[in-house]
């Protein structure tokens, strides 16, 4: 309840998947479907993206799958930076406890508020970077696939490259 979001949410979209995954995905705020299920990622965009899972072979039930802002903002707008500062501390505490050995940022939100604040993701998508004790890459957002289907060649090749990242460094998948 750190923002005013807390009040027009359905439900809280904490986080999904194993408490020791070594695959984080960080998306950018709960949509509606996310908002009704308490759920990240299982509207349109979220089914997209279990398609790339599914096609490499990663289980959802072993990465673990989070948002920057836990509660939806109005009309699909993008998070506000004060609702990102009022919650990030969640997302940092996720982080702490799964302790994951590679962070996905899904799409340019995410990217500039946990890799760098000057993040370009057209140029920079599907680059490895360390930061602190932890590998951080970026794909596109799968509502960006949606609305640009075109991307989508490039976010099949990050997301082999994430997967023989994985492959190569014994990642739980
Ligand atoms: N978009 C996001 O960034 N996160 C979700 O959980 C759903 C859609």
């Amino acid at each position: 309840q750190k923002c005013p979001l807390c009040k027009t949410k359905t439900n809280t979209v904490f986080g999904v998947g194993a408490q020791d995954a070594d695959i984080m995905f960080i998306g950018e705020a709960p949509g509606e479907n996310e908002d009704l299920t308490g759920v990240p990622f299982v509207g349109r965009a979220g089914q997209l993206f279990d398609k790339y899972l599914e096609y490499l072979g990663i289980s959802r039930t072993n990465v673990y799958i989070a948002n920057i802002l836990k509660c939806k903002p109005p009309k699909n707008r993008d998070p506000q930076s004060d609702e990102q500062d009022a919650c990030i501390q969640y997302l940092r505490e996720q982080v702490k406890i799964i302790d994951p050995k590679l962070i996905v940022c899904l799409g340019r939100i995410s990217a500039l508020r946990i890799i760098k604040p000057d993040y370009k993701i057209t140029s920079e998508h599907g680059t490895f970077v360390k930061k602190g004790r932890y590998v951080m890459t970026a794909v596109y957002h799968p509502s960006a696939l949606l609305r640009d289907p075109k991307k989508k060649d490039d976010m099949l090749k990050d997301m082999e490259k994430i997967k023989e990242y994985a492959v190569k460094h014994g990642l739980k998948i």
